[in-house]
């Protein structure tokens, strides 16, 4: 038995943040942003808006979207790094929210690499008959983590949040999933703050070398496309779509070289959204199965990378 994604679905807080907007809150410009990262704007999400509001509603577009009931759902996984609250889970809070109980939830945190870590376990799942129809979200408010006086990293992120429905099946739908860490690097990119007797200890804003980070993400991402195919036993003139981790238009170009995949083959939403972290390949994938931009059967890979250092693949027949 396989796993196949039979629904998407997406959700972006209302507010749009522009380039021109963050000009006039710390020293920098349209200019830089766009030639450094790709990007123009970001969402940014409410007071009142949780990681697990987002979450609901992505969740919702995907149900309604997968046609399956809603007590079909046995399995449900949460990427995030930013929860609700440190527990119960952000899991949790969204299966009582969406009036569901009695199966497995949890979060999963692999930062940035979230989503791809979240629906290569699910796969597991579903292939060893654990559960039959997954619910697998990636959500994030990494606007509330951002120390907004740092130019050099809070014009890179935003919030959002997308989702999966994925089901068992006779044929492949997932069909390789390769999962990477090296806490090695894990000072390169962190928030490092903790809690301790009710008060903050340390830094409580994310913190980034990013020269640092951009030449890990290229090596990475790329050994790691030519590795994942390789153990499918398929090669880069086999693949029809890249959907990648949306943090820096560089890095996705990189990626796009390595593979000899046209620009027109990458699913681009880092202009629009930022980086949303967990959110940001669900919300691609969405959007690009909302623009009919993917026909069945197509190969596609989804790649991440973020904190600890963790990245993954996942190759799947659409
Ligand atoms: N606006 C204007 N100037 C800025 C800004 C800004 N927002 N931020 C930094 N600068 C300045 C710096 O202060 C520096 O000025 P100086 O030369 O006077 O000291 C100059 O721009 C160059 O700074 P660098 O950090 O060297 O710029 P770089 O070319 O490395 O670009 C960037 C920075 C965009 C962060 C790049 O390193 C990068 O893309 N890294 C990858 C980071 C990433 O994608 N992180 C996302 C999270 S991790 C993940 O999702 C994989």
């Amino acid at each position: 038995m396989y796993s196949r994604i039979i629904g998407t679905g997406s959700y972006l807080p209302a507010r749009v943040v522009t380039n021109a907007e963050l000009e006039s809150k710390v020293r920098t410009n349209d200019q830089w942003i766009v030639a450094r990262t790709g990007i123009r704007e970001r969402r940014i999400a409410g007071d009142h808006e949780t990681t697990s509001d987002l979450a609901v509603a992505a969740a919702k577009a995907a149900i309604a979207k997968s046609g399956i009931a809603p007590e079909e759902i046995d399995l449900l996984i949460v990427a995030t790094s930013t929860p609700d609250v440190i527990f119960p889970s952000t899991a949790c809070i969204v299966q009582d929210k969406l009036g569901l109980h009695g199966f497995p939830a949890f979060d999963l945190q692999a930062v940035c690499a979230g989503f791809v870590y979240a629906l290569a376990t699910a796969d597991q799942f579903l292939r060893a008959g654990g559960a039959k129809c997954a619910l697998v979200i990636g959500a994030e408010v990494f606007s509330r983590i951002l120390d907004w006086q740092d130019r050099s990293t809070c014009v890179l992120f935003g919030d959002g949040a997308g989702a999966v429905i994925l089901k068992r099946s006779p044929e492949p739908g997932i069909i390789q999933t390769r999962l990477k860490a090296d806490g090695r690097y894990r000072n390169i990119l962190t928030t490092p703050g903790y809690i301790s007797n009710g008060q903050i200890v340390g830094h409580p804003f994310l913190k980034m070398e990013g020269s640092a980070v951009f030449k890990f993400a290229v090596k990475a991402l790329a050994d790691l496309a030519t590795e994942t195919l390789e153990l499918a036993g398929l090669t880069q003139s086999h693949l029809q779509w890249l959907v990648p981790h949306q943090a820096n238009i560089r890095i996705i170009e990189s990626t796009a070289k390595h593979l000899g995949l046209d620009m027109e083959r990458v699913v681009v939403t880092v202009d629009k959204h930022g980086n949303t972290s967990a959110a940001s390949i669900p919300l691609a994938l969405d959007s690009a199965a909302e623009q009919g931009k993917f026909s069945s059967g197509d190969l596609i890979l989804l790649e991440g990378i973020g904190g600890g250092f963790t990245w993954g693949a996942v190759l799947l027949r659409w």
